[in-house]
């Protein structure tokens, strides 16, 4: 595995960056664990909340450049399943923040051809959030070239269990057979259903984990994890961790030097 990452963006220009990218070997989805906004706020004596609205602006500053070089799949995790062991304050806030994110963002997903797709249990969202979640889905659904996946109340393992439910009521109502369970049809009943896996995973904040963010579909992924905190991965780090990516060779568990993409 990469060291951890630091980038210093003093040294390098956006420009440069851009330059150095290849057209070619750009990844079709990043997945992104946007992580130390509360880091973030307490280095500034600010509370948590101030970080977390300091992260939404990285975050539209990375779907800005993302957009802007066609990359089609981002999934973004934005709520965890465990993150509902926060302080219930930290949650209105974020519940809060997230509602008027969407209310902003709706037109724009309109502009640019965006499929949002939430992705999680998201019954457990307050009644309001989840009819705006679902209402912005629905609006968005017919967009198939780009889409936004949302990771929200979000646990791995809980939708691999998901999934097994239904497979398992399927088998029991006779309608699939046992033999008929393979890795094509496992997926089919994930979240991220018709979604190419990620190829590029991003964590930032300096820990080297993944936190129950989508184990099944980064078993090939390629991971870049950077001390940078979420507040401030902006523009020319997300070029510098394209390029990064770039200068991997993906070998699958082949010997060779290429693997036809
Ligand atoms: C990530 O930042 C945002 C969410 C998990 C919602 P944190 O809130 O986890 O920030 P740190 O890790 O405490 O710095
Ligand atoms: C992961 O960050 C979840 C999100 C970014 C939404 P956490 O801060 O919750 O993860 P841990 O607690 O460090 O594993
Ligand atoms: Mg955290």
């Amino acid at each position: 595995m990469d060291e951890l990452k630091t980038f210093d963006p003093s040294q390098v220009s956006e420009t440069d960056l851009r330059a150095q990218l290849d057209a070619d070997l750009m990844p079709r989805h990043v997945a992104i664990i946007m992580d130390g906004n509360g880091r973030w706020a307490a280095q500034r004596g600010l509370q948590r909340i101030a970080g977390h609205q300091e992260g939404l602006r990285a975050l539209q500053d990375v779907l800005e450049i993302l957009h802007e070089l066609n990359i089609p799949y981002v999934t973004i995790y934005a709520f965890s399943q465990e993150n509902w062991n926060r302080p219930k304050l930290e949650i209105q806030l974020l519940m809060n923040l997230l509602e008027r994110y969407l209310q902003e963002e709706r037109s724009l997903f309109q502009k640019r051809r965006v499929r949002f797709r939430p992705i999680g249990r998201l019954h457990q969202l307050p009644a309001s959030v989840y009819a705006l979640v679902s209402e912005v889905a629905e609006e968005t659904r017919h967009f198939t070239e780009r889409v936004l996946s949302v990771a929200l109340s979000y646990g791995g393992r809980a939708e691999i269990i998901d999934a097994i439910r239904q497979i398992a009521v399927e088998v029991e109502m006779r309608s699939l057979s046992p033999s008929q369970i393979d890795e094509p049809l496992f997926e089919q009943y994930l979240s991220t259903q018709g979604l190419p896996d990620p190829d590029l995973l991003i964590r930032t904040s300096g820990e080297n984990r993944i936190s129950n963010f989508l184990p099944w579909q980064i078993a090939y992924t390629e991971l870049y994890f950077t001390k940078t905190l979420w507040p401030e991965f902006r523009r020319a780090e997300t070029l510098y961790a394209l390029l990064d990516y770039q200068k991997r060779e993906r070998r699958y568990g082949r010997v060779t030097q290429t693997v036809s993409s």
